[in-house]
């Protein structure tokens, strides 16, 4: 076939990206958070998102690393000279979530063990998620931080084994395992989907998750212990962000791999519109599982479980139970959990590694180790009895205040420094389908004035109440904002720190061997 050849290059890069889009965002983080903020509301906030800023921005990561042939902060530096510090604080955004990612990751590798003999509970409505993983987590007594995990520790060894034998060889053969790792866990999640919404009582799961609260899309104080307008959007833009690993430098690495000839406009679609339907046909298998849930229990979906990290973990056993051959679905379901989890995980430690190749000229072996290395010891306290505490506040920080940061500045930096004219232009040149002005102006002013607007509604709120429904002691604050001053030092000490390659092996180039 003709496409043969463009299948080896154009199409590896497209996998490759839907391959570090979809992940546990889709089917672990996306419907905890939508369960959190509303259901159906945060359901309308996300596509809104989705289509305002989280597709046009994809198509800035991806051209902006096209056009500098480099990682994030080598491209940033391509922008202005004193900019590396910010390409450092994207990557290092991602290598946060990454410290807590290859936590979820042994989760579900236990998971997968315990899948064997169904140890997770086998009587409706009846799981243990807090027991089977040892979590001694007691909001009331954080500091109470509960003994080490050994089995989590030996699945976190195991994630990152995997994540670093999986980039051992370069990427080169992401494009092949993709179709394995995407397609797979698509048929199973039919499967899913399909025992989720036919379990009894699933439908009043499903109305929770599709039918909208409007009034929960514009209402700021709602009144105590409710969730407001500004945070359900924020939860939305940021789970958008996360979603499709925007923010966090990947997608500039992977642009700058990119062909000449690949359409970025019409591959951006294709990639939001692939993660997005991933995340929104799993939720219905979670809210199947939810009513269902609920229905057992008398109550209403709303209070059935206590959302947050754990969520995901009490409906898919839920669902598996439920299932002919349990041991069977269980097996092959936390399998393809854990590959669709891994290539997220690797675009981030090789976003990160690629950039300490160009800059200080490790070996692909040793920056690899390197970045496995840290992540494995910084991702130790999410092992503790209480660690799932420490992650949900984790990722609240890097996600509801970091990533948006990191997106704001790449706005401000881009559309206005750079000039998003200039970028759409170079765009439009290597798309098929073109973008107009419509594009600059969410650039320049929709998304840098919205995210504006939510963060600082969320500071004032954050100050006057803190995170969580029992309220975030000021250690805990003082801890997830130290986390976020942490990697914004240690941006800034690598853009500092003198490297014997300092970027200049890739210099920006206009035209591409083909792959
Ligand atoms: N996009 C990935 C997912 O949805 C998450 C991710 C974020 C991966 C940041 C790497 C870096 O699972």
């Amino acid at each position: 076939m003709a496409a043969r050849d463009v299948w080896g290059s154009r199409t590896a890069f497209v996998l490759a990206s839907i391959g570090s889009a979809i992940g546990l965002g889709n089917l672990w983080r996306f419907p905890y958070v939508c369960y959190k903020y509303g259901g159906g509301a945060f359901l309308i906030a996300y596509a809104i998102c989705l289509l305002v800023a989280g597709i046009p921005l994809l198509m800035l990561e991806f051209s902006l690393g096209k056009k500098m042939s480099n990682a994030s902060p080598g491209a940033f530096r391509g922008v202005h000279k004193n900019l590396e510090w910010f390409g450092w604080f994207a990557v290092g955004t991602g290598f946060i979530i990454c410290t807590y990612y290859s936590g979820i990751m042994s989760y579900c590798i236990n998971y997968f063990c315990y899948s064997f003999g169904l140890s997770w509970g086998n009587t409706p409505g009846e799981f243990f998620f807090d027991e089977v993983l040892g979590i001694t987590n007691n909001p009331q007594k954080p500091w109470e931080l509960g003994a080490f995990k050994w089995p989590l520790f030996a699945g976190v060894l195991v994630a990152w084994i995997w994540i670093v034998a999986s980039i051992w060889k370069g990427t080169k053969t992401v494009g092949k395992v993709v179709w394995f790792t995407v397609l797979g866990p698509w048929l199973l999640l039919i499967v899913f989907v399909v025992r989720g919404v036919t379990l009894e009582g699933a439908s009043q799961g499903l109305s929770y998750y599709l039918t909208p609260d409007w009034s929960m899309l514009w209402t700021i104080n709602p009144g105590a212990g409710q969730i407001g307008a500004h945070e359900l959007w924020l939860a939305a833009i940021s789970q958008v962000f996360f979603s499709l690993t925007v923010g966090f430098g990947v997608m500039i690495a992977y642009g700058s791999f990119m062909d000449d000839r690949t359409c970025i406009v019409k591959n951006a679609w294709i990639i939001g519109i692939a993660d997005a339907m991933t995340a929104v046909v799993g939720g219905f298998a979670v809210f199947g599982a939810l009513g269902h849930k609920a229905f057992l229990e008398g109550v209403d979906v709303a209070q059935v479980v206590e959302s947050g990290p754990g969520l995901t973990f009490v409906t898919y056993p839920e669902i598996i139970n439920g299932l002919p051959l349990p041991e069977l679905f269980g097996v092959l379901f936390f399998t393809m959990l854990s590959l669709l989890a891994i290539d997220s995980a690797f675009s981030l430690v090789e976003a990160m590694s690629a950039a300490i190749k160009d800059k200080f000229g490790f070996t692909h072996a040793r920056a690899n180790l390197t970045v496995a290395g840290v992540g494995l010891v910084m991702g130790l306290p999410y092992l503790l009895g209480s660690g799932i505490h420490w992650l949900d506040i984790v990722d609240h920080f890097m996600n509801f205040f970091g990533l948006p940061l990191v997106v704001l500045g790449t706005c401000l930096i881009v559309g206005w420094y750079y000039r998003a004219s200039r970028m759409r232009h170079f765009i439009n040149e290597r798309s098929e389908g073109k973008i107009g002005i419509w594009w600059d102006i969410r650039i320049q002013l929709i998304i840098p004035a919205f995210i504006i607007f939510m963060l600082a509604f969320e500071i004032h709120e954050r100050l006057k109440a803190p995170y969580g429904d029992f309220g975030l002691r000021s250690q805990e604050v003082v801890f997830g904002w130290a986390m976020l001053l942490l990697v914004l030092l240690g941006a800034v000490a690598l853009s500092v720190l003198k490297g014997s390659k300092e970027f200049q092996q890739r210099q920006p180039a206009s035209s591409e061997e083909d792959a």
